[in-house]
């Protein structure tokens, strides 16, 4: 007789298929990106992320309102300042962009957790996530100002700092700075394992970011390199990490799982928006199915490791999940 296992006894119903699923997904995974743009009235659609808008602060309470209605329990602030220079000095002026929106969130709903995206490049001239001289992007002169810019977002009331730039050190000099300035209590979602990958360019049209020469392979990861991640990870760690992005998510499904298995703290995938846009594209053009494609990559960032997702799906999420 032939023997073989059969697996197709649990799949036989929606019930019994929904009893033995390993992995769910949940709104409380969500966190939702907000381009902030300097200005009035703006509510500017992004050319290559449809269903995303640059939003000026008059118009931020109607978002976050909707975002809370959809019970959606934490969002990623990004700015787009109208003032740039050298050095960033709008990421870490009291009044900036990000300053000011973080302060009306709160105001709107201070229930809502509020992580600030920490880095300089939507805030530089140049673009570049650090201080520049003779075209080079210098670390430790750059470490100052990140510091300087995670503490003006904890003033104005930011739950989460999340820095971005792949400087050497930035969790630590980060934590220092936090904790002169009395913020020992505010954590840091470390964008511990950033490649610098070709899936950013639409954010990069949103928060008009794009590095005015050369890229920024001298900072963020190869994304041909494993170990490396798994090195970036444990010294974020060491520095005072409390929670682990690995960014992008969905080409780095195992960079996810070996920091997961590696480390005891929260990993966060970041579906960047390259990857918002394939889907959107395919789906608009009618390629696909947007909701069960979304839903599926979703999962498979979860079963992969992840405990949190920073998507520009979540709030099409967050209405599928209530359905
Ligand atoms: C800033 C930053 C970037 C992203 C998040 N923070 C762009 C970059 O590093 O060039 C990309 C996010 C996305 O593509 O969705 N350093």
């Amino acid at each position: 007789m032939l023997e073989y296992k059969r697996h197709r006894r649990l799949r036989s119903s929606k019930n019994l298929r929904s009893m033995v699923r390993e992995t769910v997904l949940k709104k409380e995974d969500l966190i939702y990106p907000i381009f902030v743009k300097e200005g009035e009235n703006i509510k500017n659609e992004v050319s290559s992320m449809p269903g995303v808008y640059q939003i000026s602060l008059d118009l931020l309470e109607e978002e976050i309102q909707t975002l809370t209605d959809l019970g959606i329990v934490s969002v990623i602030v990004f700015g787009v300042p109208k003032e740039k220079d050298e050095v960033g000095t709008s990421a870490y002026c009291e009044n900036g962009i990000v300053q000011k929106a973080i302060k009306k969130i709160k105001e709107v709903n201070k229930e809502l957790v509020v992580i600030a995206d920490t880095c300089l490049c939507q805030f530089t001239n140049h673009g570049h996530c650090g201080v520049i001289e003779e075209g080079i992007i210098l670390n430790d002169p750059t470490l100052e100002l990140l510091s300087k810019t995670a503490v003006s977002q904890a003033e104005a009331g930011a739950d989460v700092i999340a820095p971005s730039n792949m400087m050497d050190g930035f969790v630590a000099a980060i934590r220092v700075g936090l904790d002169e300035a009395g913020f020992s209590h505010i954590p840091i979602m470390s964008y511990a394992v950033k490649y610098s990958s070709s899936f950013y360019g639409p954010f990069r049209d949103a928060a008009h970011s794009a590095p005015s020469f050369g890229d920024r392979k001298t900072y963020q990861m190869d994304p041909a390199n494993r170990l490396e991640a798994l090195r970036e990870a444990e010294s974020d760690v060491l520095e005072g990490a409390d929670f682990l992005i690995v960014k992008p998510a969905l080409s780095y499904l195992d960079i996810i799982r070996e920091v997961k298995d590696n480390f005891t703290y929260p990993v966060v995938a970041y579906n960047v928006s390259g990857e918002y846009s394939m889907i959107k594209g395919a789906s608009l053009n009618g390629w696909i199915d947007e909701k069960a494609v979304v839903m599926e990559k979703l999962i498979s960032m979860k079963r992969a490791g992840a405990d949190l997702i920073i998507t520009y799906f979540a709030k099409d999420v967050a209405r599928w999940l209530s359905e």
